[in-house]
C-alpha cells in the first residue's frame, strides 16, 4: 500500500482524514486471511460473471459542426438542466446544450474561424487540447473570455488528422468548469484520413465516445466540490457518463466499427475490454493514426488521452464495451479488491444498417525522430506534499502549494522555460507518489521510453499526453507554432485536481 508522503507538510484535516483511511484498511486486513481468499474468490466471479440488465438509453451523440459548411462557427458557453435520468434535470453547464458540446470537425491546411460566447456569469477560457495552434488561440489560462463577452479564434490546422478536445482551463476552476459538462470534440482530417477506407459517417460507424464518471443522488448530479483528501487523489466519482448518458446503448452495422474514446475524467483511469474477452484493433493514438492497427484486448484510458479502436461486428453478435474503474493510485491489492466493471456502450447489431470501411493494413507513416538531433533535455519531476517556493504560504487548508513542478507550483506571473520554435528537444519526466497523465499544449510527442520501459505497439504513435509514475518516461518533442509570454503553453498534471492546485507551468516557443 503505497501511502501519501510527507505528511507533514498536510494540514492537520488531511492528517486526520487518511489516518482513519489507514485505520479502515488495516481493520480489512485484520479481518483475516479467510475472508481475503472469499474476497478473491468473489472478485474473480464478480468480473468474468457480472451481468448487465439492457442499457435503458439510446446514446447520446454530439451533433456535428463541420468547418467546410460555409458558416462560422459559433459556440455559446452556458448554463443547462440536463437529464441524465428520464424526468429528473441535473443543473450543469454546456457548449450550445445542456452538457458537452458539438463535434467540430476541422481540415489539415484550412483556418477554421469559431466563436466561443461566454454566457456563464463567471469567466473562463477554451483550450484546444492536442491542437498545435499559437499560443494566441491555445485558450491557455491568460486567454480569458469575461461574461457576456466573446472570442472569435481562428484555427490554423497545420497537423495530421486525429481527434483533439476543447475544455476550459480557468486558473483554478478548470475541474470545476469541465465537471460541470463542458468538453466537446474536435476531429481534424486529413488527405490520408479523407482516402482511407476507414468507416466514416459520424454517429453511425464512426463514434465519439465521451467517458466521464460522475456521482448522483436520486438521480441528480452531485455538483463540484472536493475535500482535501480528494484534492489528493483526484475527484473520483462512481458513476459512468458517456457522452452525457447513463446506461446508453447503440445500434451498430454487421461490419466494423469505430470508436473515437477520450477520457474526460477529471481523475480515473479507465481500462477497457469486451464483454466477450475478444479482441480489438487500436488505430489511433492522441494525436493521429498509429502505422498499422494493434490488435489489444484492453486497453487503459488516462485522463486527457484519446484513443481510436475499430471493432468487428462481422458475427452479427452485439458486444458490450465494459470499463474497469482505476485509481491514479494504481492497481494496488485492495483497490484492485474492489475494482468493478461498468458498461460503457452496449452496442447491438442492425442489419439495416449497411456496413461501411474496413480496416486498412496500412494507417500512417511516422518517421521517429533521430535521438542525436535533440538541442535540449528538459527534466519534470511532478510533486505532491514537498513542493512551495520558500516564503510561500502554507496553511494547513491550502493545498495550492504542495502541488509542484520541479519545486514550483504553477504562477501565472513566472515563465518557467523558453523553447525555441522547430528545435527537437527530450523531456524526460516522472511522478510522486501515484500516475500523473502529463500533457503539454502546442505539440505531438513520440515516447522514447514510458516509465522506464520500452512503449508499447499500441502506444508508438503521436501524443499529447502520458501516463508517468515514479520510473522516467522520455519522450521526443518539438513545436511548429509559437506562444509568446502573453499567452504561453502549459505543461502539467491532467488530473484535473493536480492541475488546480497548482501541478503545472508555463513556456514561450519563440
Ligand atoms: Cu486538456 Cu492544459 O489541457
Ligand atoms: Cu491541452
Ligand atoms: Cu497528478
Amino acid at each position: 500500500m503505497r501511502q501519501i508522503k510527507s505528511l507533514s507538510h498536510l494540514g492537520k484535516q488531511i492528517m486526520v482524514i487518511d489516518k482513519s483511511k489507514r485505520n479502515l484498511m488495516y481493520g480489512l486486513g485484520g479481518a483475516g486471511i479467510g475472508v481475503l481468499a472469499l474476497s478473491a474468490a468473489n472478485r474473480f466471479s464478480f468480473i468474468s460473471k457480472t451481468t448487465f440488465k439492457a442499457a435503458s438509453n439510446e446514446l447520446r451523440i454530439p451533433p456535428l459542426l463541420d468547418s467546410r459548411n460555409g458558416q462560422n462557427i459559433a459556440i455559446d458557453i452556458q448554463d443547462g438542466k440536463h437529464e441524465f435520468f428520464p424526468g429528473i434535470l441535473s443543473q450543469t453547464k454546456g457548449f450550445n446544450g445542456s452538457y458537452l458540446g458539438p463535434t467540430i470537425r476541422m481540415y489539415k491546411g484550412e483556418t477554421t474561424k469559431i466563436t466561443f460566447n461566454n454566457l456563464l456569469d463567471e469567466p473562463t477560457t477554451i483550450h484546444g487540447h492536442g491542437l498545435h495552434v499559437d499560443g494566441r488561440w491555445d485558450g491557455g489560462p491568460q486567454n480569458i473570455i469575461k461574461p457576456g463577452e466573446k472570442l472569435e479564434y481562428q484555427l490554423n490546422i497545420i497537423q495530421q488528422s486525429g481527434t483533439s478536445w476543447y475544455h476550459p482551463h480557468f486558473m483554478g476552476k478548470t475541474a470545476e468548469h469541465v465537471h460541470a459538462g463542458l468538453a466537446g470534440m474536435y476531429i481534424i482530417e486529413d488527405q490520408n484520413s479523407l482516402s482511407a477506407n476507414l468507416p466514416k459517417r459520424y454517429g453511425i460507424d464512426d463514434v465519439p465516445l465521451v467517458l466521464q464518471d460522475r456521482t448522483f443522488i436520486n438521480g441528480v448530479i452531485k455538483t463540484y466540490s472536493v475535500t482535501p483528501e480528494q484534492i489528493m487523489q483526484g475527484l473520483q466519482e462512481d458513476s459512468l457518463v458517456v457522452n452525457g448518458t447513463i446506461n446508453a446503448y447503440k445500434d451498430v452495422p454487421k461490419g466494423w466499427v469505430r470508436l473515437r474514446l477520450l477520457n474526460g475524467a477529471n481523475a480515473r483511469y479507465y481500462k477497457l475490454t469486451l464483454d466477450n474477452g475478444g479482441s480489438f484493433y487500436k488505430i489511433a493514438t492522441d494525436g493521429g493514426f498509429l502505422n498499422k492497427p494493434v490488435p489489444i484486448s484492453e486497453l487503459t484510458i488516462a485522463p486527457g488521452e484519446r484513443n481510436e479502436i475499430m471493432i468487428d461486428f462481422s458475427d452479427g453478435l452485439d458486444k458490450r464495451l465494459l470499463a474497469d474503474f482505476q485509481s491514479p493510485e494504481g492497481e494496488e491489492f485492495f483497490t484492485s479488491l474492489f475494482t468493478s466493471s461498468h458498461s460503457v456502450l452496449e452496442m447491438r447489431v442492425n442489419t439495416q444498417l449497411e456496413p461501411r470501411g474496413s480496416l486498412p493494413v496500412n494507417l500512417n507513416d511516422i518517421r521517429p525522430y533521430n535521438i542525436n538531433d535533440v538541442k535540449v533535455t528538459r527534466h519534470f519531476e511532478l510533486q505532491m506534499g514537498e513542493g512551495g517556493e520558500e516564503g510561500q504560504s502554507n496553511s494547513s487548508m491550502d493545498t495550492h502549494n504542495m502541488f509542484s513542478i520541479n519545486g514550483r507550483s504553477m504562477d501565472m506571473a513566472f515563465i518557467n522555460h523558453e523553447s525555441k520554435k522547430g528545435q527537437l528537444e527530450l523531456w524526460k519526466i516522472s511522478g510522486e507518489n501515484m500516475r500523473h497523465p502529463f500533457h503539454m499544449h502546442g505539440t505531438s510527442f513520440l515516447i522514447l521510453s514510458q516509465n522506464g520501459n520500452e512503449p508499447k505497439p499500441e502506444d508508438q504513435g503521436w501524443k499529447d499526453t502520458v501516463n508517468v509514475d515514479e520510473g522516467v518516461t522520455e519522450v521526443l518533442l518539438k513545436f511548429d507554432v509559437t506562444a509568446d509570454s502573453q499567452s504561453p503553453f502549459m505543461y502539467h498534471c491532467h488530473i484535473l485536481e493536480h492541475e488546480d492546485a497548482g501541478m503545472m507551468g508555463q513556456f514561450t516557443v519563440l
